[in-house]
């Protein structure tokens, strides 16, 4: 047995000895314009291979993999030490690049055309367990997630997430530099522990132990930090930014996710959309290399509900929504007859070719595209099917309930001719959009419609102020009440649009903003639409209502999903794989356990008492 050394002393830079004593290099920087160079590397064993007396190495570090070599004629020291070496043992190594013989050039690696002769392998640390699971990219295997979020630092390792995480700092980079070095935004922090910001989810909150029975609320947004900055005269300003918000969580969506946060003073909703233009086409060119066209295109609001269903429509393919209800209000069947008179619609997806690739199980009870529409709230769906010579072919319902004329205009208006599916959505206005824009999304994956490899950034304008919340019988903000109403529609502010734009990438929200109210006076109407009294209204924001009597500048701003930016730029379909440290669907960190329960002795410190009971077996 060789007895190894372990490196545990902290390392003796001595001037003396030479460089070779610190890193030279990182792993994919060797290329063969290095060759006879005597370089020093750190990293870790990704793969050892033993080919008959000589040993292979795939060393590892951050930036990816070179091939070490060790035979006992020519590198005598070494060959013990690598002897001993296992996967993801720590080492340093010394040694001189070489040309690989042609037989084992590598096409699939940067480095793939030399290889390091080890003088010196030292075995900085090794492996004292089972590894939960395979690090190396070349032996990858599917690691359920719960495992790798258990070893998230183990996880980040292998090359996917180091990648991944590579991306967004270069993401967060190019933002920085267009912000900061060509438009003059200043970066600013704001509070964490802060009050209550209105975005429309629950808060966290955090008990303060020196003011007893008062809680801060953990930033839903820097909202109104960001609009006090632009009082203050700070003109442009911008936050990578922590966000905390309690809310149900989905691929898309974290309890606390990241920011890029903007605000900027005196400028119109136009200039506003064409400088993030260059913003998002600075990024896409720093990480992608690509010049995306401008400007981008727009989208009302209420285009992108008639055509799509949903105010973030991925228009990388076409299939758009037909409304027929004028058509169709008259009719004997009374499922569309019905809708238009409560005041609803009937809309159909009309699907090119659609009769050939969607077969009526799939739609009828039990279908997977009945569970679609149904899961969005339809009661199901009706349909037709355009055959040779527009016969239509359809459930007897339908078919017996339209008239020639009927027939004839819904051909018309849909365009739809033999081979067409006409899929119909017929209820209450938010069901019909929803679920057909559901069909949509589902229908264009199955067809093949969507071209991954396409990119469609597309702004959406002009949303209502307000929607109607249901529950609680009250008008709502659509994106929170300190957004500016179009000054056309200033006579009747429940129906007014709003100066606000979402930023969608592909069908995914990544960013949404809106000009500002200035004045106090339309700040207080708005409270007052949204059923909040003025008393409230000045218990919660009266900081911002008194600072808007101080000079406030007019200003307007957007924040960006950085999470979901990346996790598209990535091709991933989850926000979790761009997050060092995510925390699962119940929102509970895997790694550390968080959340977790506290001393009694703190609780107490903080006066604050748990009402939680665990539920019994029986319950
Ligand atoms: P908004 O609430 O639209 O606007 O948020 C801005 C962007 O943040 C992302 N986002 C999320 N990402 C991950 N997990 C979540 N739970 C989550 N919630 C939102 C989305 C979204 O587009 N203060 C305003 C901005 C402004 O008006 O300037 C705001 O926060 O990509």
């Amino acid at each position: 047995m060789v007895s190894v050394k372990r490196y545990n002393a902290r390392p003796q830079y001595n001037n003396k000895l030479d460089k070779l004593q610190m890193r030279t290099h990182y792993c994919n920087n060797l290329s063969a314009i290095d060759i006879e160079k005597t370089v020093t590397l750190f990293g870790w064993v990704d793969r050892r291979r033993d080919h008959g007396g000589v040993i292979f190495i795939d060393l590892r570090d951050r930036t990816g993999i070179v091939q070490i070599v060790s035979d006992p004629q020519r590198t005598p020291t070494s060959y013990p030490i690598a002897e001993t070496l296992r996967n993801e043992y720590v080492v340093k190594i010394i040694g001189q690049v070489s040309k690989r013989p042609p037989e084992s050039l590598n096409q699939k690696i940067p480095t793939g055309e030399v290889e390091i002769y080890a003088e010196s392998i030292e075995l900085l640390n090794g492996v004292n367990k089972q590894l939960p699971f395979v690090i190396s990219s070349l032996d990858a295997e599917l690691v359920k997630e719960e495992t790798r979020l258990k070893y998230r630092y183990l996880d980040l390792r292998r090359d996917r997430m180091a990648k991944n995480l590579q991306l967004r700092h270069a993401v967060v980079k190019a933002m920085r530099r267009y912000l900061e070095d060509e438009q003059q935004f200043m970066e600013i922090e704001t509070p964490i522990l802060t009050r209550s910001t209105p975005e429309g989810a629950r808060d966290y909150l955090v008990p303060s132990r020196v003011n007893p029975g008062q809680w801060y609320a953990l930033p839903q947004s820097p909202q109104l930090f960001k609009q006090l900055l632009m009082v203050s005269g700070c003109d442009r300003y911008y936050q990578i930014a922590r966000c905390f918000r309690d809310e149900d969580l989905r691929a898309d969506r974290q309890p606390e996710f990241t920011q890029l946060d903007m605000e900027m003073s005196f400028m119109s909703e136009d200039e506003i959309l064409a400088l993030n233009e260059g913003l998002v086409r600075s990024i896409f060119k720093a990480v992608k290399n690509l010049e995306l066209p401008y400007p981008f295109p727009r989208l009302t609001y209420q285009d992108a509900m008639e055509k799509y269903g949903t105010d973030r429509p991925d228009t990388r393919f076409g299939l758009t929504l037909v409304d027929v209800s004028d058509i169709v209000k008259d009719s004997g069947f009374k499922v569309f007859s019905g809708a238009v008179k409560n005041g609803g619609k009937v809309k159909v997806l009309p699907i090119p070719g659609g009769n050939d690739v969607i077969s009526n199980v799939q739609i009828k009870p039990g279908g997977d595209l009945f569970k679609e529409a149904t899961d969005a709230g339809a009661k199901g769906i009706a349909y037709i099917r355009v055959k040779e010579n527009n016969k239509l072919d359809t459930i007897g319902a339908i078919k017996d309930n339209l008239t020639e004329e009927q027939k004839n205009e819904l051909l018309a208006r849909t365009g739809a001719k033999p081979g067409y599916l006409l899929l119909f959505g017929a209820g209450d206005t938010d069901t019909v959009n929803k679920s057909l824009s559901r069909l949509r999304l589902v229908v264009g994956e199955r067809m093949n419609l969507i071209d991954p490899d396409k990119i469609n950034l597309l702004w959406i304008t002009e949303f209502p102020m307000f929607e109607w919340n249901a529950d609680e019988k009250r008008l709502e903000a659509l994106h929170h009440p300190f957004t500016a109403p179009n000054l056309a529609d200033l006579d009747d502010l429940a129906t007014a649009r709003a100066q606000a734009y979402d930023l969608v990438y592909n069908g995914v929200e990544i960013g949404g903003g809106s000009l500002r109210i200035y004045q106090k006076d339309i700040q207080e109407k708005v409270f007052e639409t949204i059923g909040l009294s003025l008393e409230e209204a000045y218990n919660k924001f009266g900081f911002l209502l008194e600072a808007f009597e101080y000079g406030t500048p007019p200003h307007g701003g957007i924040a960006y999903g950085l999470d979901r930016l990346v996790m598209l730029l990535a091709g991933e379909d989850s926000i979790r794989d761009v997050i060092a440290f995510p925390k699962t669907q119940q929102a509970a960190c895997l790694l550390t356990e968080a959340p977790a329960s506290v001393d009694s002795k703190q609780l107490k410190e903080l006066q604050v008492k748990s009402t939680y009971k665990p539920k019994t077996k029986e319950e």
